[in-house]
């Protein structure tokens, strides 16, 4: 059932596009997004959303952060299901609280999600499977539609994730009047063309095949993004890490000045997300800083950019969203080549299971 590819991730990869489409069918109309899972009784009095995942599903999450801020105006903070827990939270009836699974089964998201409902808050899960604890226990539920997903290391599933978090953010936002009728149209419009950023344009995963060769033998990778690319700096660091068993880090560019740059030398493999809707110059700067150290960067951008070793261009586009799912392919495309190179079994990585049931 792999169709033709090496791997289901390699597959799970491939179909992005298609599955996007799926998550955001039936959910958006020309110009309004359609929630009706979303109740107007479960928004009612929500000031606040807080969100709880593990793994994956939490840079989703953090992702998601962003957005609610950005284009709902609702407060939003993320936290790690196994922390969370623990940590005797402070929980106000103001509090949406979201819960993110790919599986609907890992065992701290469901637990966290137990004691938000046990302080009487509201609940919602973003899902991929019907009929798990998670979407049980939930008082309502988005299903995210990336079908059933093989790989151990999760590609498709965030990618729906992300797109469903985004339309909630849109539909919060056109509730609340905290997003005109303009700029909600351009949302959708950008929203709606999600899987061209997702389509795997010809001769780019051969380009990222070549140089991967580049990136088997140092000692250590940092991904390094601003704002949404921060946390999808952390994602593709857990998925090369995943498969490659390389060491590698997610960072926020501008902490690398903070101590990380200390490890820069040219086996310090540098990833930077570059996108040219949000703060460029800024990462910019951060990147020329590791290059001036002799770290190995590898740029993904739209912009060339001459101190680069290496350099994948991506599309001319207008929205940080679209800029942010094409560079999640590549880094998922290069995690896969890193890996495949040094002859690792990509979809049963060492030490890892698809679903994390126990705490
Ligand atoms: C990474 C990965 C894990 C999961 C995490 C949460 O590729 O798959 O980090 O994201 O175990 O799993 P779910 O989303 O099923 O709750």
């Amino acid at each position: 059932q792999k169709e033709g590819y090496r791997f289901f991730m390699e597959k799970e990869i491939y179909e992005q596009a298609r599955v996007i489409s799926e998550t955001l069918m039936g959910r958006i109309s020309a110009d309004s997004i359609v929630l009706d899972e979303l109740s107007p009784e479960l928004l009612e009095g929500i000031n606040t959303i807080k969100i709880c995942a593990c793994g994956t599903s939490y840079h989703s999450g953090l992702v998601a952060s962003y957005l609610f801020e950005r284009l709902a105006k609702v407060r939003a903070n993320v936290e790690i299901a196994s922390e969370f827990r623990y940590k005797e939270p402070l929980l106000t009836p103001d509090t949406l609280f979201v819960v993110i699974s790919q599986s609907g089964e890992t065992a701290d998201t469901l637990e966290a999600l137990k004691i938000a409902k046990a302080a009487g808050l509201k609940t919602l899960a973003i899902c991929n499977v019907d009929n798990s604890s998670i979407v049980r226990l939930a008082d309502a539920t988005l299903l995210t539609r990336a079908g059933i997903e093989k790989g151990v290391a999760s590609t498709k599933a965030f990618a729906t994730q992300v797109a469903t978090l985004w339309m909630v953010a849109l539909h919060i936002g056109a509730l609340k009047g905290t997003i005109d009728q303009q700029t909600l149209a351009s949302e959708i419009h950008t929203l709606l063309r999600t899987p061209n950023a997702l389509h795997v344009k010809d001769g780019l995963h051969e380009k990222i095949h070549r140089l991967s060769k580049r990136y088997l033998h140092g000692h250590g990778f940092f991904f390094i993004g601003r704002d949404i690319f921060y946390p999808l700096a952390l994602e593709g660091a857990l998925k090369l890490k995943e498969i490659s068993y390389m060491h590698a880090e997610g960072y926020p560019a501008g902490e690398m000045k903070h101590g990380p740059i200390a490890l820069a030398d040219s086996g310090l493999f540098t990833i930077a997300l570059m996108p040219q809707t949000l703060l460029y110059e800024k990462t910019k700067s951060n990147v020329e800083e590791l290059s001036a150290r002799d770290a190995t960067i590898l740029a993904i951008s739209p912009k060339p950019f001459d101190l680069a070793d290496d350099f994948i261009q991506t599309g001319d586009h207008a929205h940080p969203m679209s800029e942010f799912f094409e560079m999640m392919l590549i880094t998922q495309l290069l995690a896969l080549e890193v890996a495949v190179r040094l002859g690792n079994d990509v979809d049963m990585p060492r030490n890892l299971a698809k679903s994390v049931t126990v705490e």
